[in-house]
Formats: structure tokens, sequence, C-alpha cells
């Protein structure tokens, strides 16, 4: 079966860098780096990587990228773009990882997954001793970000959002430590609406 949120972004791919929102996330890369500590032989995942925003962005500061995502249209546009150091896997989360890393990040994909406590314990336990966190998501939001009801359907939206002591208590469950959340980027919506979006980031000790 395929699932609707595949085909969305199946369908969206190849102009998914032009779209408004694309071009006001381009900002996070940067800001996200000035908060995640890498060396030069880390390994690095990007879970729901897309066409590659922080992915591109991370792989000239580490050794490799395992850029996952369970859209191939997605990925085939980040591989189009060349980078020796990024490897791209077609995947969906709930099949855990397949490796071990030294940071794990994402940006806007955590939303689509329904169990994140689940999601949060995968992270952790693919994460080296001392790996760190930095995912990027919407602040609780009234459904309204992605359009209306038929539209969240489309998109495979679970989540309106989080509740940053939510999140912080299912990374704590999940073995993770320095829980830390900031306001990373205001998103300007077609409705007119800003929505704010955080980073968490933490630590595996
Ligand atoms: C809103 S897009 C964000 C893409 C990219 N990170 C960006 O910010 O431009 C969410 C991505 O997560 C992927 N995704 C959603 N659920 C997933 C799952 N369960 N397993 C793997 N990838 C998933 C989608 O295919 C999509 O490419």
């Amino acid at each position: 079966m395929t699932i609707p949120s595949t085909t969305h972004f199946d369908t969206a791919a190849r102009d998914w860098d032009q779209r408004p929102t694309s071009l006001q996330l381009a900002a996070i890369p940067e800001r996200l780096l000035a908060q995640l500590p890498l060396q030069a032989s880390d390994h690095v995942l990007d879970f729901g990587a897309g066409t590659g925003l922080l992915s591109t962005a991370i792989a000239p500061h580490v050794t490799q990228v395992t850029a996952l995502d369970m859209s191939a249209a997605m990925l085939q546009v980040l591989d189009e773009k060349g980078f020796a150091n990024i490897t791209t896997r077609q995947q969906d989360i709930s099949a855990g990882l397949p490796g071990q890393y030294h940071a794990i990040v994402s940006c806007m994909a955590m939303h689509h997954v329904a169990d994140t406590a689940a999601l949060l314990h995968t992270f952790a336990a693919a994460l080296h001793s001392g790996g760190r966190i930095a995912l990027v998501d919407l602040y609780q939001e009234d459904g309204s970000f992605h359009g209306d009801a038929a539209a969240n359907a489309a998109k495979g939206v679970q989540h309106f959002g989080f509740a940053p002591d939510s999140m912080r208590a299912l990374a704590e469950q999940a073995g993770l430590v320095d829980i830390a959340f900031g306001e990373i980027l205001r998103l300007q919506q077609h409705n007119g609406r800003a929505y704010p979006l955080f980073l968490m980031t933490g630590r595996k000790p």
C-alpha cells in the first residue's frame, strides 16, 4: 500500500527547494550548526532528509552523512546534488536505523511520525555515547499550518507540532540528557500567520 504522505512528497519533490516555505527554511542549517558541535570524523544521520536542506549543509563538516527518507523522489533530487559523502537511504524510520551515529538531525519530519516516544528511543539507541540530537519542528499549533483537515491527511501529518515539556519528557525517557529548546525560526505561511519552529538539542551520556 502506498501511504498518503509518500505520494505527497514524491509529487512535491521536483519543486521542493523553490517552495516559499523551503526558501524560509534555508536559514535553519546555519543556526542549527551553530548549536551542534561536530568533528571532521563524525557520521551524521538526517532523518526525513528530503532534498537535503540539512544534509548538504552538514556534509562539508563531517566524514559522512546518511540522508534517510521514505520518499524516493525527494532522495533522487538530493542525489542529483552530487555530494560524495552523502549516502541516501530510502526507508521508513519505523524499520529502525541502519547504523550508529555521532549526531542525528532532522527538520520538519517528526510531526509525520505517530509514535514520538518510539522515534526518540530509536534515535537514542542509534547514537554513540556522547552523540547528539539537533531536531527542528513546529511548536504546538492549531492544525492550520499545513492547511485544512484534508491537507493534513494528504500530507501524513500526525502531530500539530509539539509542546516542549512533552518532548523534553520523552527525550529524557529515551535516555537523553542536557535537553534544551529554543525558537530557531518563525515561518510565514500562505494563510498570513507566522508559526514558530523549535530546535531541540540533547546528548546521549
Ligand atoms: C516536510 S518534509 C522535510 C524535508 C526536509 N527535512 C526539509 O526540511 O526540507 C518531511 C520529510 O520526512 C519524510 N518522512 C516522513 N515520515 C517518514 C518516515 N516515517 N520515515 C522516513 N521518512 C519520513 C518525508 O518523506 C519527507 O521527505
